[in-house]
């Protein structure tokens, strides 16, 4: 059987077809390596069984908790953690909604929500949509969790906080370890805080990735993930809400209508995705690493000066543009000037200007020409 290469697969006008936002939100000659959509097709399980679904009409509401256990499974064989309990699992839409939703159980209307910037930046927004006050806890300069820094979030943020935990970090890809995450467990314990942690891009850690209710202390917290992001689905909306031991109550208190939030095809097709997709993954996983070597090669190659602690968590790349004179907005020059379209470091939060999220879940192509083009630009502009 020929090698799985997803990110080999499609070319650019293959993937102008596509009518999701990645490939649609800017004109024809942009480069778009932005949204976090990867460039494949979905494994060719997921492919089938969705095809099997429509062509019997089995097209109606979700039911059971087939997908909590598929992810209960997969955590088993993948991070060799079996406290996954499915009857402390529920459903949400998406990740996003689920930790929407969490916040409501466990922290007060106007209080605060520690978040580590930069970060996601939905992170800062939901926090914002739930009626509930940024408190920030910036990551340190390596791009890591600054303990002493959310240590004194959390004193400040006493009484009912949260911290929205994203494990691992986007954007700096940073996977956090198990003593990291025992500390965090602690500093929480210590103040009465409650951790809301995001693991979406937990299934593309080649190694070392650490489910945060693995680690010893973290038992009243949650945890909000989906197949979303790790097997490209985002377009078929489902996620799981996972309680620890100590959360089962205020697990009991979300409201029954935030499980309506899935589809039926898309718990099917996740629930495919962790059972039976991960070889698939595993090829993703090495045709990303390949990737992130080719993206250090090209920066180093045509802009030295851009800086880059590669992370290796997942498919984003944070890059420190401070040192190409561009001023706080990168993105906005290498849109106009290169046609290539990253995200905006303004967007992250505390620590994000001057910065730029590149996307290189695409095919190798692709990304030499959108680096090449972004040298060009500003070799033009100091001519
Ligand atoms: C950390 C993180 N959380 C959540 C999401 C969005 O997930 P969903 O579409 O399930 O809300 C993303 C998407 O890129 C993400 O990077």
């Amino acid at each position: 059987m020929r090698p799985l290469h997803p990110l080999r697969d499609l070319n650019e006008q293959t993937l102008r077809r596509r009518t999701s936002i990645k490939w649609r939100q800017y004109p024809d000659d942009v480069l778009p390596l932005w949204v976090a959509e990867m460039d494949v097709v979905p494994d060719a399980s997921i492919r089938a069984a969705l095809t099997a679904a429509i062509e019997s009409g089995d097209t109606g509401y979700p039911h059971g908790t087939g997908y909590a256990e598929a992810l209960a499974d997969f955590a088993a064989r993948r991070w060799g953690w079996d406290g996954l309990d499915p009857s402390r699992t529920a459903y949400a839409a998406d990740v996003m909604t689920g930790i929407a939703e969490v916040l409501r159980l466990v922290s007060e209307p106007g209080g605060p929500v520690v978040v580590s910037p930069p970060v996601y930046p939905p992170f800062l927004d939901v926090v914002e949509h739930v009626g509930r006050t940024v408190v920030e806890a910036p990551l340190g300069a390596d791009g890591r969790l600054d303990l002493a820094a959310l240590e004194d979030a959390f004193r400040v943020a006493a009484g009912r906080a949260a911290y929205l935990l994203c494990n691992p970090h986007n954007p700096t890809a940073v996977t956090h370890t198990a003593d990291e995450l025992g500390a965090v467990a602690s500093l929480a314990r210590e103040h009465g805080v409650r951790v809301v942690a995001d693991e979406i891009h937990g299934p593309l850690v080649p190694d070392g990735f650490v489910p945060y209710l693995s680690v010893a202390g973290a038992e009243d917290a949650f945890v909000v993930t989906s197949a979303s992001k790790a097997w490209n689905l985002a377009g078929l909306k489902a996620a799981v809400v996972v309680a620890g031991p100590e959360a089962s109550a205020d697990l009991a208190r979300l409201p029954e209508i935030v499980s309506h939030g899935p589809s039926h095809l898309g718990v099917l097709a996740h629930t495919v995705a962790l059972r039976d997709g991960v070889p698939w993954l595993d090829a993703v996983v090495a045709d990303l690493a390949d990737n992130r070597r080719l993206l250090g090669d090209l920066l180093d190659e045509h802009l030295p000066d851009v800086r880059w602690a590669r992370g290796s968590a997942t498919y984003l790349a944070w890059l420190d543009c401070r040192a190409l004179g561009l001023g706080d907005d990168p993105a906005a020059f290498f849109l106009e000037h290169a046609r290539v379209a990253l995200n905006s470091g303004l967007t992250f939060g505390s620590g994000g200007a001057g910065h730029v999220r590149l996307n290189f879940a695409t095919s190798p192509p692709l990304l030499d020409d959108a680096i090449r083009r972004m040298a060009h630009a500003l070799e033009v502009r100091s001519d």
